[in-house]
């Protein structure tokens, strides 16, 4: 029978039902499909449990601290922490295995999420009746170890930061340019910064707007151009599925990129991108995120390379991003402008990216360490993995 001849009666109800089985396999295999790559639930499932749990260990119990510096903000969610418990003292390591590559080739990323972690797990010890005392350790004596924290028994303080610990997400959706950010806003923000070593800027006008987004998106072309850069950036830690997801509990997922609904459901069914279309996209999503920023802000330490500096932008960005969550407002880290200096310094490039940074700042006296945008949310941000306390905690 060639191609073209009509099946017979019984032949045509055997194609039809051939069509039909298949049809239901392929239904089968895209609801497989659609259930592996975690298209119907978003953000569920025992990585995002965390989130949930933070509250889990009976109050007091070191380990709760712990369980609320895993929700800290932190660069690409690569969680480049380990927790060393003793009796009254925990420790905060650096975990070099976790470590961003081309993407941060001097550790600062990897300090400023460090910082994070350090200040949720503060928030925890007061709402769990602890007084602290903190130490940062210098960096000669023992590389990885970051800092101690000793606790003695005290008053319960629980914050509105500590409260918002599970509230906040980054949000790489559009915001919303419609309402504008409010003068209290700024204040409130600058409040928060009790350091002097580290200083906020900020580009609020639509011209500077305007001009931190071009200055991102070249920044970001470039290590889209940039193909060992581009790999750390993009693919590496990419968690496509949800096998991936639960395996690793790390990482950008699909669901957290700040794209439409639609699109997402696309991209989980369809196979995996190659570098250079998600190269593409990721782009693109520059280009919507830094278009509809309310305003950028620019934190500034006298000395980048000095990691207690870094530890402390790091505290301050995770109470300011826990004020924004309390304060129904969104934010996102943009950090390629800092990424490409670091870059251009490790290969001894041009200081392209450096030197507008540093025009940026316009004082020598300080050094540009982390961006970020804020504004008014269109839609609000889901979680992402989180490795589980267990994982994380080390008693030797
Ligand atoms: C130092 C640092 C740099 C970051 N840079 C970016 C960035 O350039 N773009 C971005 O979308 N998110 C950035 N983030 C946000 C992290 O990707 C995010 O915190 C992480 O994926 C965990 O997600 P969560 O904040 O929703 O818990 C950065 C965070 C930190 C602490």
């Amino acid at each position: 029978m060639s191609s073209h001849t009509q099946p017979s009666r019984v032949g045509r109800r055997t194609v039809l039902k051939g069509a039909g089985a298949v049809l239901s396999l392929a239904a089968l295999g895209g609801a497989w499909r659609a259930e592996s790559r975690g298209v119907i639930d978003r953000a569920r499932g025992p990585a995002f449990d965390p989130w949930a749990d933070w509250q889990a260990h009976e109050r007091g119990d070191p380990a709760a601290l712990v369980s609320a510096a895993i929700l800290a903000s932190n660069a690409h969610n690569a969680q480049p922490w380990l927790f060393r418990m003793e009796d009254t003292r925990i420790n905060l390591l650096e975990d070099g295995t976790r470590h961003l590559g081309t993407l941060d080739p001097f550790g600062r990323e990897m300090h400023i999420g460090l910082g994070g972690a350090l200040e949720n797990l503060l928030l925890a010890a007061g709402a769990n009746g602890y007084e602290h005392r903190l130490s940062l350790s210098p960096r000669t004596e023992d590389p990885v170890h970051v800092a101690s924290v000793t606790l003695f028994p005290g008053p319960s303080v629980a914050s509105s930061l500590y409260a918002a610990i599970p509230q906040r997400h980054t949000n790489r959706h559009p915001f919303d340019t419609s309402q504008t950010l409010p003068r209290s806003a700024f204040t409130s923000l600058e409040r928060l910064n009790d350091e002097q070593a580290v200083q906020i800027v900020w580009f609020t006008s639509k011209t500077e707007r305007d001009s931190m987004h071009e200055l991102l998106a070249g920044a970001a072309e470039a290590i889209n151009a940039d193909t060992e850069q581009s790999y750390d950036n993009g693919l590496r830690w990419l968690r496509q599925d949800r096998n991936s997801i639960e395996e690793h509990r790390d990482g950008l997922t699909l669901d957290t990129m700040g794209l439409e609904a639609p699109t997402v459901v696309a991209a989980k069914m369809l196979p995996d991108p190659s570098a250079e279309e998600s190269g593409r996209a990721w782009i693109a999503s520059i280009h919507e995120q830094a278009n509809t920023a309310g305003a950028f802000g620019i934190l500034a330490v006298r000395n980048d390379r000095d990691r207690a500096e870094r530890l402390r932008t790091g505290r301050i960005w995770q109470r300011m991003h826990l004020w924004i969550a309390a304060n129904e407002l969104a934010a996102q880290p943009m950090n390629q402008l800092h990424e490409r200096p670091d870059r251009e310094d490790q290969l001894g490039l041009e200081p392209q990216y450096g030197d507008a940074l540093d025009e940026l700042i316009h004082d020598p006296g300080w050094h540009a360490l982390f961006t970020f945008r804020v504004g008014h949310p269109t839609q609000p941000a889901p979680s992402s993995p989180r490795r589980h306390v267990s994982q994380v905690i080390t008693t030797s």
